[in-house]
């Protein structure tokens, strides 16, 4: 009926590197449905039914004619796989359907929450209606496809996968030491297999077709990461752009122009004449409407999908404008409503992500993290949110390989817990680790240390060492990390580095732009037990602030989309922040967790730790 008040949503849709999800969000940050796809991997892969022939093993792109598979079952076929050791690869055609069941499955969910009768037989008020769509996506994965036949030409290169160490051990062997400087002060960015521009030379090396299309000059090929490529797929435009957090991680782009460089193109040996690059935008920008792609054409067989979903979907989402795109690392900071300079943030998912909010001032970081581009709403007003709050914002990002992997570590090779969640409660039934010190470097060391030789380590095992205190020194290593970067981030950004040893019965300075509080998410912070060593390690300066919100990486995307001024959920940040506290997720309140490790004894652990990094970086030497 016509009285009932329309509430707008947000459609968050959030691709990381294990899953996709899709949830629609109140103004406040509420969820009023979601759907989350694991994806499997490569080791379930088996039968040719669950095998999707789209590339041979040689990694030469075959008869895609062949690759047609059911839209439903893609959920359950590869979409990650680690076809040798060290590579790590994902199917764009899969990451693609996984959006399209997410959606389908919202869309259904809400159809019937919209036609619920409240539970207290008082009259129906709302009914609730999707205004926006917002994407955060895992960034620097590197997807090629041909503008002709809008397929892909080789599996997306993920942003973990090694392929390339060699060809870039050997780049920096041979890069004067002031060209790599002037290479970081464009990118923010060391040299590194990590970043999207090394993955290309693999791709055209390896990929015929890549070659072949490239060096015929027939500009077919199109280059993008995850963003451009399900915005390319899901725009009725067929916009090709990219936001400006995923292009600062493709070392393509120069922070100070905001657009590709030709010194970086020349370094990665892309000819701008030969391939497509997707034009670069802000975070907040009309990407286009959504419209359902031609999924035949792409290789999935559309008479398998469920039509009614099918037409809720276009009935739903047809037309909605896309409007915010975030890389998932930069949505967190922006769901965490980490806006200010001296704000940080920490994910702990897989691995650990942490980013600290420097303004709109670019740091170039003289101790290993990277300088990457955390949010860039154009429209803000700097009567409201602040100066400059129109130009791009800069973090330093500091990464950790290993983080929610090394209690999966414990739990799958050790069989120490059960699940995940049990290993807090495990560590807290010790008092300490017992002297036990584990470095968990399962795929070498990120930030600060960047040493990709350094391997897991566990020093100090005696007898007396129990299943306790391996969790809790697991734990530790892990947190010893976030206050190794956190404290190179700090220095960086000119704040005294003992800050965070600044004994308890001293006080805090206080001031604009200096860190106190570090957000944190991801299934780790889930356990208090880990959050309470996190605070301990930080010193009594810096209060570790979980979110309330348990999506706050799909929350910052819908945060891009909903203060687009054609979508005006939101006026302004401070708009958003008021939206935030008045929700019924804060209302149930965020947790705070405050250092109560003496100085003494946190100074005696950091000696233990110090110790094991050097240990474990030289162990083969
Ligand atoms: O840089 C990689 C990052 O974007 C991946 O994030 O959440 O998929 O682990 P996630």
């Amino acid at each position: 009926p016509s009285q009932l008040k329309e509430i707008p949503l947000i459609c968050s849709i959030d691709v990381g590197t294990t899953s996709t999800r899709a949830i629609l969000f109140t103004r406040g940050g509420d969820e009023i449905t979601k759907h989350q796809i694991e994806y499997s991997t490569s080791a379930q892969q088996g039968s040719k039914r669950n095998s999707p022939a789209i590339f041979s093993n040689e990694g030469v792109a075959v008869n895609l004619n062949d690759s047609s598979i059911e839209l439903e079952e893609v959920s359950n076929s590869p979409t990650l796989s680690f076809p040798k050791p060290g590579w790590v690869e994902c199917n764009p055609g899969h990451i693609l359907a996984n959006v399209l069941i997410c959606l389908a499955a919202i869309v259904t969910n809400l159809e019937i929450i919209n036609s619920e009768e409240p539970l207290d037989n008082t009259p129906k008020t709302h009914i609730y209606k999707i205004v926006s769509i917002g994407l955060a996506n895992m960034r620097e994965t590197v997807i090629v496809w041909s503008k002709k036949t809008g397929r892909p030409l080789y599996n997306g290169v993920v942003w973990n996968d090694t392929r390339t160490l060699e060809t870039v051990n050997q780049l920096l062997a041979e890069t004067p030491e002031e060209v790599k400087e002037d290479l970081k002060k464009r990118t923010g960015c060391p040299i590194s297999t990590y970043f999207s521009a090394f993955k290309w030379g693999w791709l055209y090396d390896n990929v015929p077709a890549i070659k072949a299309s490239y060096d015929s000059g027939d500009k077919d090929l199109m280059f993008g990461t995850v963003d451009t490529w399900l915005i390319y797929n899901l725009t009725r435009e067929k916009s090709f752009v990219t936001d400006m957090s995923n292009a600062s991680r493709t070392y393509l782009m120069n922070l100070e122009t905001r657009d590709y460089d030709d010194v970086l193109l020349n370094f990665s040996n892309i000819d701008k004449s030969k391939i497509n690059l997707p034009k670069i935008v802000p975070s907040s920008y009309h990407f286009g409407s959504f419209s359902f792609p031609d999924i035949q054409k792409l290789g999935f067989a559309s008479s398998h999908v469920d039509q009614d979903q099918l037409v809720l979907l276009k009935r739903q989402f047809e037309g909605v404008p896309i409007t915010g795109c975030l890389g998932d690392q930069s949505s967190s900071l922006v769901g965490q409503m980490a806006f200010r300079r001296g704000d940080a943030k920490c994910t702990y998912g897989t691995g650990a992500f942490l980013l600290y909010n420097t303004g709109s001032e670019k740091l170039i970081s003289e101790h290993g993290a990277v300088t990457t581009v955390g949010y860039w709403f154009d429209h803000l007003d700097p009567k409201v949110d602040g100066e400059h709050c129109y130009q791009p914002q800069f973090c330093l990002e500091g990464s950790i390989a290993v983080a929610g992997s090394c209690i999966q570590w414990l739990r799958d090779n050790l069989k120490l817990i059960d699940k995940a969640s049990d290993i807090g409660p495990l560590a807290a039934t010790a008092k300490n680790s017992g002297g036990v010190v584990f470095v968990p470097a399962f795929s070498g060391l990120f930030a600060p240390y960047w040493d990709s030789k350094t391997t897991g380590t566990i020093f100090g095992l005696t007898q007396y060492s129990t299943a306790a205190h391996i969790a809790r020194a697991a734990i530790e290593g892990v947190c010893f990390q976030v206050r190794a970067i956190l404290q190179a981030m700090i220095s960086d950004a000119g704040q005294s580095s003992d800050f965070l040893d600044i004994d308890d019965d001293n006080s805090c300075p206080i001031g604009g732009g200096l860190l106190r509080t570090l957000h944190v998410d991801g299934g780790m912070s889930k356990s208090g037990t880990v959050m309470q060593i996190q605070a301990d390690f930080l010193g009594h300066c810096v209060t570790v602030a979980r979110s309330p919100n348990a999506e706050c990486t799909a929350f910052g995307a819908a945060i891009a989309s909903g203060i687009h001024p054609d979508v005006g959920v939101y006026e302004s940040l401070k708009d958003v922040e008021k939206a935030v506290s008045e929700s019924e997720s804060y209302k149930r309140g965020a947790a705070s967790f405050y250092a109560t490790m003496k100085n003494k004894e946190r100074k005696r652990a950091l000696k233990l730790w110090q110790r094991a990094i050097e240990r474990a970086m030289h162990w083969l030497e």
